[in-house]
C-alpha cells in the first residue's frame, strides 16, 4: 500500500555537500490496499462521489481506478434498456446483472492486488447479499473494503441528479428528456424494493445523507480510510465557478529569476487593475466571491485592487526553489548542471536542493483542496505558476505527473465551472500581454 515516506540523499553543490530529504509516496507493508464500495439507489450521487474520490486520491499519489458496473452492462447490452430490465422479479435478468457485477469485481481485484492502491467499485450494491459477496472476495484477496453509502430522500436533489447525469447518458440517447426521467424513476422503484441500507455488522462504512448534509461513519480505522472520510465530510455538489490566475508580472519575472518575494512590475500592476475591472464588470457572482492569495507580495498586490476581502495561505506559496531561489534557469544550468538536468529528467519528482518538488507541493496543498471542496461560494485563487498548475490539474482530473508541463501563462484568468463529472473551462487573456518567458526545462 502506498504511504508517505522519506529518505536522505547526498548532493554536491560546488564545494558544499548537502543532504536532500525526499518525501514520496511509497509501499507501506502495514496498510492494506483499499476497495471503496459504493452503495445506494440510482441517482443518489454515487458516480459523482466515486469520480471525485478517484480524482483526489490520484492527485495525492495513490494509483486509483473506478470500476463502473453500468459500463459493463452497456457493453454487454448496448442501447436503451427499459425500466423493467432492472425489475428484481425478473430472475433471468437478475442473474445476468449479477454476472456483470461479478465480472467487474474480478477485473477490479485482478488490477488492484498486483498493481493498484485504491479501487472504487461503482455499482448500486443495495443488498446485504451482494455486499457480503464483495466483502468475502476482498478478504480472500487480502484487501480492505469500505462501504460509501449515498442516501438521499430529497426529491429536488434526486430530480436534479436525474436531469444532470441520466437524461444525457448513453442509456437514454435519442430519448425525449421527460420520458427518460419517467423511465428512470421507475428504474429507481425497482431497486428501492430490494434496498437494504448498510448495517453495522457488515463492516466499516461512511454514509452520506442528502448530498453530505449529514455524514455517519462506522468503524473507520487507518491513515487512508481517514483521508477518504475527511474528504467526503467536506464534499458537496457545487456549481459555483473557481477562477485561477497567476499574480501579475513581478520584478523577478522581468529579470528572469525564479522564486523570491519581489513586488509587481509596472505591467503586473496594470494586470491587477484589468483583473479587478473584469471581475466587477464581467462576473455576476462578484459580490459573493471569496479571494485567496499566497503569503507572497506579488499575489497580495495583484488581489489588492479587487474590492473584496482576501485570505492569505502560505500553502499557496510558489514551489520553494531552495538554493536556486533568485537564480535564472540559465544561471542554474551553468552553476549546477547536474541539478538542471535532473529536473529535466523528472520535473514532477525533482526536488530543488533545500527546496521542494511538485510532489511536495501537492502534500502542502491538500488542506487547500479540502477547503475548496467545502466552499459553497465562488472562489478566486491568485497564486503562482507551479501552484496554479497543480490546482488546475486537480480540478480538470489531469494526472499530477503532467502538471509541471501545463501552460499557465501570466495575465490570463482561467474560469473552471463544475458540471456533473468535471469542469468546463474558459481562459480570458487580460491586458497587458506579457512577452514569452524563457522555459524552465
Ligand atoms: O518563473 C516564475 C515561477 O513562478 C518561479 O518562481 C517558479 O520557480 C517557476 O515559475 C515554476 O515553474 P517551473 O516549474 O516550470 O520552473
Amino acid at each position: 500500500m502506498t504511504s508517505l515516506s522519506s529518505w536522505r540523499e547526498r548532493v554536491e553543490v560546488g564545494a558544499a555537500t548537502l543532504f536532500r530529504y525526499t518525501l514520496s509516496v511509497q509501499a507501506d507493508p502495514e496498510e492494506k490496499k483499499l476497495v471503496l464500495v459504493m452503495v445506494g439507489l440510482p441517482a443518489r450521487g454515487k458516480s459523482f462521489t466515486a469520480r471525485k474520490l478517484a480524482r483526489y486520491l490520484t492527485w495525492l499519489g495513490y494509483d486509483t481506478r473506478v470500476f463502473n458496473v453500468g459500463e459493463y452492462r452497456r457493453e454487454r447490452f448496448p442501447g436503451h434498456q427499459p425500466h423493467h430490465f432492472f425489475d428484481p422479479g425478473n430472475r433471468e435478468n437478475l442473474r445476468m446483472r449479477d454476472d456483470l457485477a461479478e465480472a467487474a469485481l474480478e477485473d477490479l481485484l485482478t488490477w488492484l492486488v498486483p498493481d493498484g492502491d485504491v479501487a472504487i467499485y461503482d455499482a448500486t450494491n443495495t443488498t446485504r447479499e451482494r455486499r457480503a459477496f464483495i466483502t468475502k472476495h476482498c478478504d480472500e484477496a487480502g484487501v480492505s473494503a469500505l462501504f460509501v453509502e449515498n442516501v438521499c430522500d430529497d426529491p429536488e436533489i434526486i430530480e436534479e441528479n436525474i436531469r444532470a447525469t441520466k437524461v444525457g447518458s448513453p442509456d437514454y440517447a435519442g430519448h425525449d428528456p421527460d420520458e427518460a426521467v419517467e423511465d428512470f424513476r421507475k428504474r429507481i422503484l425497482h431497486y428501492a424494493r430490494a434496498y437494504e441500507p448498510v448495517a453495522d455488522d457488515e463492516g466499516p462504512y461512511v454514509r452520506l445523507i442528502d448530498a453530505g448534509r449529514l455524514v455517519v461513519m462506522h468503524d473507520i480505522e487507518g491513515f487512508l480510510p481517514g483521508r477518504v472520510v475527511s474528504f467526503l465530510m467536506n464534499l458537496h455538489y457545487s456549481s459555483s465557478p473557481i477562477w485561477l490566475t497567476r499574480h501579475g508580472e513581478s520584478i523577478s519575472n522581468v529579470q528572469g529569476k525564479i522564486g523570491g518575494d519581489s513586488d509587481l512590475a509596472p505591467r503586473g500592476h496594470r494586470y491587477a487593475r484589468s483583473l479587478a475591472g473584469y471581475l466587477i464588470r464581467g462576473v455576476s457572482e462578484f459580490e459573493e466571491m471569496r479571494v485567496w492569495t499566497s503569503s507572497l507580495r506579488r499575489t497580495i498586490q495583484t488581489a489588492s485592487v479587487i474590492e473584496l476581502p482576501s485570505t492569505q495561505w502560505r500553502a499557496l506559496d510558489e514551489i520553494d526553489a531552495g538554493l536556486c531561489d533568485g537564480m535564472s534557469y540559465r544561471e542554474i544550468r551553468a552553476a549546477m548542471p547536474d541539478e538542471y538536468h535532473a529536473r529535466g529528467e523528472n520535473k514532477f519528482r525533482y526536488r530543488y536542493p533545500r527546496g521542494e518538488s511538485y510532489q511536495d507541493v501537492i502534500q502542502r496543498l491538500a488542506p487547500v483542496i479540502i477547503e475548496m471542496e467545502r466552499s459553497r461560494q465562488p472562489l478566486l485563487i491568485v497564486a503562482h505558476q507551479a501552484v496554479v498548475r497543480l490546482l488546475y490539474a486537480y480540478l480538470m482530473g489531469i494526472p499530477p505527473e503532467q502538471a509541471p508541463h501545463l501552460a499557465i501563462p501570466l495575465h490570463t484568468l482561467i474560469q473552471l465551472t463544475p458540471h456533473a463529472y468535471g469542469c468546463h473551462e474558459t481562459r480570458t487573456p487580460l491586458a497587458p500581454p506579457v512577452p514569452k518567458q524563457q522555459p524552465s526545462s
